[in-house]
Order: structure tokens, then sequence, then C-alpha cells
């Protein structure tokens, strides 16, 4: 029964000189849902440092609420990711502490075709120690290659080089490569000076979706797996059964297997034909069904916008685009942008990410990718609360997906968004 044999910790004594303190076990104890909600001091000091005016009097007048998990705080990569590595039992906990309300498991396969949890197919060589393993390096697309003559450091490992046997044996690792690195341990070196390793040393294996639906069933929350585009040509291998359909159907299975309602599972892709398959194929857990568009980074604005009727017409409800294309800025203000005037115009539902990823606001990167549309206003480390509040009063999102909880819960909670 997984649900009753789930993640105690391991006690076994690690070897003299290993570099983990220990693995984690995934068998033991069940999780419980969590009440005692916990924000930390983030929230509290990204208040501090917003512009004054109603938003802060506002979010001040909530200091001492107690908060509760909302579902409008989802999880990215497991809500803690700002400093856990990612996709991992330690971020789940992180974010599910810190009141996120929905659960993220970005679901790719394994060489043997078991669903695992990683952001992406082929990100093992930055999530994971895979590169120095000499014998998994080599089974990887591309091994380590280190950095000469001008050229960066360079490897591709993908949950599709390996066994799920053989992902097991991995550690996880905040999500990050040193560019310059001329040995493989070098090259694990990259966590971003933002985000911290201090929780990164312990062995955080790989999950899969089973694992990660135990858990999260457990802790008593919602659902958001993520279909990953694969990086392999489909059917994988070629001419074999498991084509694209084969593994969008896996992923709605293992929640079936687990009994899990549909009204709790909001399934993801990028890909169109995925959610088309869902619709089609399973309407119970299409109707939930969440339709990433990045297409906007590619192609005229114009065209996202444009999309949007051909999508709703399809039976398409739920958009989730980044966030920059949601906001503009008019008159010094963030306002809704085209695309969210359009999509609510449709009576298309909205989800966006990823707040807490962009490290900070307030320097001359002005929050990066995620508040382009609005560097012009974003100035400071509290602006993040300016942008939830156009989003949850004016575009109206269903839900933020975040890297780090504990912000969105907080203006949830401030704002009754359960
Ligand atoms: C770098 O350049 C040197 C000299 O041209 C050459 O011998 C060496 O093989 C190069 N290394 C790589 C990794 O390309
Ligand atoms: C890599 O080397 C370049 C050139 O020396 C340097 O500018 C850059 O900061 C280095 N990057 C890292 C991550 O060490
Ligand atoms: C695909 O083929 C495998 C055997 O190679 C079989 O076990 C499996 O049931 C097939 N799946 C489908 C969906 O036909
Ligand atoms: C979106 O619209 C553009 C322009 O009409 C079109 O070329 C493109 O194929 C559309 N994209 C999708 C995914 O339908
Ligand atoms: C930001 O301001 C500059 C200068 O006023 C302007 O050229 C630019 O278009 C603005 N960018 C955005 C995204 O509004």
């Amino acid at each position: 029964m997984l649900s009753t044999a789930l993640f105690s910790l391991a006690l076994a004594l690690p070897a003299l000189g290993a570099p983990e303190f220990r693995k984690r076990d995934c068998a033991g104890t069940s999780p419980k849902p969590i009440k005692n909600i916990q924000l930390g001091p983030r929230p509290f000091w990204l208040i501090d440092q917003l512009e004054d005016g109603p938003l802060k009097e506002k979010l001040e007048s909530c200091t001492e609420m107690k908060m509760k998990p909302s579902a409008w705080s989802i999880s990215h990569r497991g809500g803690g990711t700002l400093q856990f590595p990612e996709e991992t039992h330690g971020s789940i906990m992180a974010g599910t502490r810190m009141g996120a309300g929905i659960q993220e498991c970005d679901v790719t396969f394994s060489k043997d075709k078991s669903l695992v949890c990683r952001h992406s197919q082929c990100d093992l060589h930055t999530t994971t120690k895979v590169v120095t393993i000499p014998a998994l390096n080599a089974k990887c697309t591309t091994p380590f290659k280190p950095a000469a003559n001008g050229t960066a450091a360079s490897a591709k490992c993908c949950t599709s080089d390996f066994t799920l046997a053989e992902l097991k044996t991995l550690c996880s690792k905040m999500d990050g490569s040193n560019p310059n690195a001329t040995t493989p341990a070098a090259y694990l070196d990259g966590t971003p000076l933002y985000r911290t390793d201090l929780y990164a040393k312990t062995c955080e294996p790989i999950l899969t979706l089973r694992e990660f639906i135990s858990l999260v069933d457990g802790l008593g929350l919602q659902f958001t797996p993520e279909l990953k585009t694969p990086e392999v040509s489909m059917p994988f291998p070629a001419g074999s059964n498991y084509t694209q359909a084969a593994f969008a159907q896996q992923m709605i299975d293992e929640f079936k297997a687990a009994k899990i309602a549909p009204e709790r599972v909001w399934p993801q892709s990028f890909l169109y034909a995925d959610v088309l398959y869902w619709l089609k194929a399973e309407p119970a857990f299409a109707k939930q069904a969440v339709l990433l568009d990045e297409s906007a980074d590619s192609a005229p604005f114009e065209y996202s916008v444009g999309n949007l009727t051909k999508y709703r017409d399809a039976g398409v409800k739920i958009m989730a685009p980044p966030l920059p294309y949601l906001v503009t800025v008019k008159d010094g203000s963030i306002v809704p942008s085209a695309y969210a005037v359009e999509a609510k115009r449709l009576g298309l539902k909205l989800i966006t990410w990823s707040l807490e990823r962009s490290g900070w606001l307030a320097d001359k990167s002005h929050g990066g990718y995620y508040y382009t549309t609005v560097a012009n206003v974003t100035k400071s480390e509290g602006d993040v609360f300016k942008l939830l509040h156009v989003l949850a009063q004016d575009v109206g999102v269903l839900g933020v997906f975040s890297d780090w909880s504990a912000t969105a819960t907080y203006y949830a909670n401030c704002f009754g968004l359960f």
C-alpha cells in the first residue's frame, strides 16, 4: 500500500567520506495534512520593501492572521524551489508548510517507461550529480565535456537515458551548472546567488509520479501534473507503441489507479495536442486541463492573443501563460494585458507562472523574464505584491505558480482567496 509506505528518514549511516549525510527512503510513515501553516519572514520583509499606499496598508493589516493553505498558491516544482532541490520531497514539504494548496510534479519517463518528477526530461546534468558517476555519465545522451578553448562545459542527461532503478540511485541538487568547469565535480557548482545549497547536501532522490501522488494525497492537497514535452522523438523507442498519446494516458492512469478524484487534478501541457487528447479520451480529467502557453516567446504577441479563440472553441477551459503575458504598463501602473482582456472576454480561466523565480527585482535585471512587460515599474523587491494584486483583482487568475509558496499564500489569505 503506497499511501501507508512513504518517506521516513533513512537511519542507515553513510559510508565514511560519502558526500551525502543520508539518503531519503521512500518507505515508512504516511504523511498527514499540515494545519500549522508557517510563512517565515520573507512575505513580511517584502511588504516592508513595498512603497506606502493602500496595498501596503492592507497587507500589513494581515500580519497576525492565522494562515491557511490556499489553492490560489500553486507550488512550482514543489514550492520550496527557491531554497530546496526542485521536484523533491524536501521542496514539496517546504511548499506545503508555506500553504501551497496545489502541488506540481513535472512528469517525464525513464528508459523503462516509469513516470518520474523532473522539471525537464533532460535536466539531470543540472539537477542531479549524474555527471560525477562515470558509469552513469557514460549513458547520458551527451556525457560531460569539460570547458576548453573558450567553449563552455556541456552535458545532456535525460531521464529516458536511464532505467528507474538507475534514476533511483541519484541525489537531487539545486538546478544549475558552471559553464567554466573542467571537471564533473566543478560542473555541479552553479547555484544562482539568490538561491542556496543549505538544504541540498542531504540526498533527495527522484520521486516517481506514484510516490508524488501518494505523498500529496496524504497531505490532503490537489495535484497539478505537467506532461513534459518529450525531448526524444515519440514513439519511444521508434516503432514501439509508446506514443505521445500513450504517455498522456499513462499519466492520467496513475491518478486513476490511486483512486484520486478528477476534481483534485489539474493536468497541464504545453502541447495543444495533449490537451485535445485528454478532452477526447479523459473528459472528466480534461475539465481542469491547463494549456500552458509560451508561444509569444517566439512569435508576435498578437498571434498568442488571436489563438485564444481557437483554444476556447476546442473546449479548452484554462490557459496558463507566464506572468509577463498577462500584464502591461499604462500611465506608470501595472494593468491587464490584451491577452488577459481577451481571455476574460472569451470566458477562459487563467493560471500563471512563476512567481519568486526571478531573484532580485531591484537590481538591473528588474526581475528578468518574468517581469519583462512591467520592468519599467519594477523597482523594489516589494513590487512582487503589486504584480500579484493586479493578477488577483484585475486579471482574476485562478492561481499563481510560485517557487516560494509563502508569498502567494500570504496574499491569498490576506485577500480571502482559497
Ligand atoms: C584545445 O586546443 C588545443 C590546442 O589547439 C587542442 O590540443 C585541444 O585538443 C583542444 N581541446 C578541446 C577539448 O577541444
Ligand atoms: C566563467 O568565466 C568567465 C570568463 O573568465 C567569467 O566571466 C564568468 O563569470 C565565469 N562564470 C562562472 C559561473 O564562474
Ligand atoms: C505496449 O506494448 C507492451 C509490450 O511491448 C505492452 O505490455 C503494453 O500493454 C502495450 N501498450 C499498449 C497501450 O498497447
Ligand atoms: C497562432 O496564430 C498564428 C497566426 O495566426 C498562426 O500562424 C499560428 O500557427 C497559431 N498557432 C497555433 C499553435 O495555432
Ligand atoms: C520602458 O520605458 C522605455 C523608456 O521610457 C520605453 O522605451 C520602453 O518601451 C518601456 N518598456 C516597456 C516594456 O514598457
